[in-house]
């Protein structure tokens, strides 16, 4: 088995007297795919944000290589990327801009450090070539400008870019079309083939049955299931969702 990229141990959240996640467990390899489900509320949001950063856990710890992770800033350096469901773009911003928000790129001009706007706009586009995403051909386009799809493809390869190690996506496929749900499900499989321990979140469960080494199931913010998809058909992975009555 390959090296432990994501370690959750008993993680606990409750949000008032909402219990969102309880004794959470769950270990994710380098270059393997974990596909998260489970129905609306089931907690699977609140598990990504503990993961990257953005929530802390009441109880519990996440590590990534064995390192403490309770901040974004932790996340950043421990190479932790993610897609949130909202996506977490600023619309006013071009999509080279975007792609770069929070890792600008600087140069020194005597004693100014100047944003290096050109070296950008080249790295965004060789970033978006990587992923095959034709339709996001102008980096200098607002992301106002885009549609729900491209801002999706854009919010993966921003992700994309900037993980190292692990690398989480909470519905990155929801508002695409066929043609982009395949882009995206294959610079998925991508980093995880480079290495990367991969937390994907979607309702889409036959493509997830499909893609990922690992199907885990939270249900009333409890794991209800973690195991192979091999042999496992859509209604039993939603008879676990919802439970049995
Ligand atoms: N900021 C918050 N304040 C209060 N309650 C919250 C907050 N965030 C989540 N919750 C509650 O925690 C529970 C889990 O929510 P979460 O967003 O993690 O679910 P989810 O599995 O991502 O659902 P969906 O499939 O609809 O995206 C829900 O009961 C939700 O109402
Ligand atoms: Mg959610």
């Amino acid at each position: 088995m390959s090296e432990e990229v994501l370690t959750i141990t008993d993680v606990g959240k409750n949000f008032g007297a909402v219990t969102a996640l309880r004794d959470v467990n769950l270990k994710v390899h380098a270059g393997e795919i974990v596909a998260l489900l489970g129905d609306n509320g089931a907690g699977k949001s609140t598990l990504m944000n503990i993961i990257c950063g953005s929530h802390a856990a009441d109880v519990g710890t996440v590590k990534v290589k064995g390192q403490e992770l309770w901040s974004l800033a932790d996340a950043k350096r421990l190479g932790v990327g993610v897609v949130y469901q909202d996506l977490a773009l600023a619309p006013d911003l071009t999509v080279a801009d975007n792609l770069f928000l929070g890792n600008e790129e600087v140069r020194r001009v005597g004693p100014f450090r100047m944003l290096d706007r050109r070296a950008m706009r080249k790295d965004a586009r060789a970033a978006i070539e990587n992923l095959g995403i034709s339709t996001l051909r102008d980096v200098r386009l607002p992301v106002a400008r885009l549609s729900g799809g491209q801002r999706q493809v854009l919010a993966v390869a921003r992700a994309m870019k900037w993980a190292e190690n692990v690398i989480l996506l909470d519905e990155p496929t929801a508002a695409l079309g066929p043609k982009q749900v395949g882009i995206v499900l294959d610079s998925i499989k991508r980093a995880a083939d480079h290495g990367m321990g991969v937390v994907l979140v979607s309702h889409d469960i036959p493509s997830v049955l499909k893609l990922a080494d690992r199907i885990v199931v939270l249900r009333h913010g409890t794991i209800a299931a973690d195991r192979p998809p091999a042999g496992l058909t859509v209604s039993e992975v939603v008879t676990v969702m919802v439970g049995e009555d």
